[in-house]
């Protein structure tokens, strides 16, 4: 990466972000879903998400597949309700878009390394992923896709909220696209794991212990700011606030505001979707071009998902 990076002055705030709002209603992909032979498929919102019917997971054939596989690429976040999932046919459906990874920052599901049970439970305070967040930015290569099953919900709350990121990166006014262009973030696991990552803990830990191995302690990546999706081409923006705090050769001081900036840019209500969990639903996200946010409003209330992660590449 050039060392422009960190010569260039970062570009100066002096104008509202997504100065163009109408290419948020140009999203055609949820206003033109395609036509399927053996799916359907039904937008969400204007911005991304789709509910998929008329499948069964647990046993997809290859013509259902790549049109799973297609509505990924249009719709980026893929709902689909009541399946009756074991964890065998979880692991089947994943392992369809790719190498399914271990998430090294939690125990395993007992007899399935590649599966993490995430349970709160009801003396819970802070739950998993409470803030707009891409997963895992800190790998050198993140994960495409996360692959998410609920097994026990409350019969409200907790839902999560999706943000396109290509709509993020097309509405920015073209000064601060040339701005920030070829810039990069610092992802550090010890700043965004905190006392976890040190091994201290946290005393309003989620039931499900988060603990860094050592081998991760130092993990430091710098990923683009703005990166190109492999499969579509397109580009999206990629800010994590969960897990980069700095551009790369900027204090936190002076990458704050244009970092805050962007973060709230890139989750405005016009480029969400929010999807409502029952048990028996399955979601898969792709990391590399949208954000989402776990709600924390079911405190009290006990919730167990079953999660896995498709292995990702480098971000370019
Ligand atoms: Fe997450």
């Amino acid at each position: 990466m050039p060392d422009r990076t960190q010569t260039r002055p970062l570009p100066a705030l002096d104008h509202p972000l997504a100065s163009d709002m109408q290419d948020a209603v140009l999203h055609r992909p949820q206003f033109e879903p395609r036509n399927y032979q053996y799916i359907t498929v039904e937008p969400i919102s204007g911005a991304l998400g789709a509910e998929v019917a008329g499948i069964d997971l647990a046993a997809i054939d290859d013509a259902t597949m790549a049109e799973v596989e297609q509505a990924m690429l249009d719709h980026l976040v893929l709902v689909f309700r009541d399946q009756n999932l074991e964890p065998a046919d979880q692991l089947g459906f994943a392992r369809r878009l790719g190498q399914v990874a271990p998430w090294p920052y939690a125990k395993p599901m007992e007899g399935y390394p590649e599966l993490t049970e995430l349970v709160s439970g009801p003396g819970d305070i802070n739950n998993f992923g409470g803030s707009w967040h891409t997963d895992s930015s800190t790998f050198e290569a993140p994960p495409a896709y996360t692959v998410l099953y609920c097994v026990s919900c409350p019969p409200v709350g907790g839902d999560t909220s999706y943000a396109n990121q290509y709509l993020a990166w097309d509405t920015l006014p073209e000064d601060v696209k040339t701005g920030i262009e070829g810039r990069r973030l610092e992802h550090s696991t010890a700043r965004a794991f905190g006392d976890h990552a040190t091994g201290k803990g946290s005393p309003d830990a989620t039931t499900t212990p988060v603990s860094v191995p050592t081998q991760h302690l130092n993990l430091v990546s710098m990923h683009p700011i703005v990166r190109t999706h492999p499969k579509t081409g397109k580009k999206a923006l990629y800010v994590n606030t969960g897990f980069a705090f700095n551009f790369e050769g900027c204090s936190d001081e002076t990458s704050k505001p244009l970092m805050d900036a962007l973060a709230t840019h890139g989750s405005l209500p016009e480029f969400t979707c929010r999807v409502r969990w029952r048990p028996g639903t399955l979601v898969v996200w792709d990391n590399r071009c949208c954000l989402h946010y776990a709600h924390n409003d079911y405190r009290g209330q006990p919730r167990t998902m079953r999660r896995a992660v498709v292995a990702g590449e480098r971000p370019v």
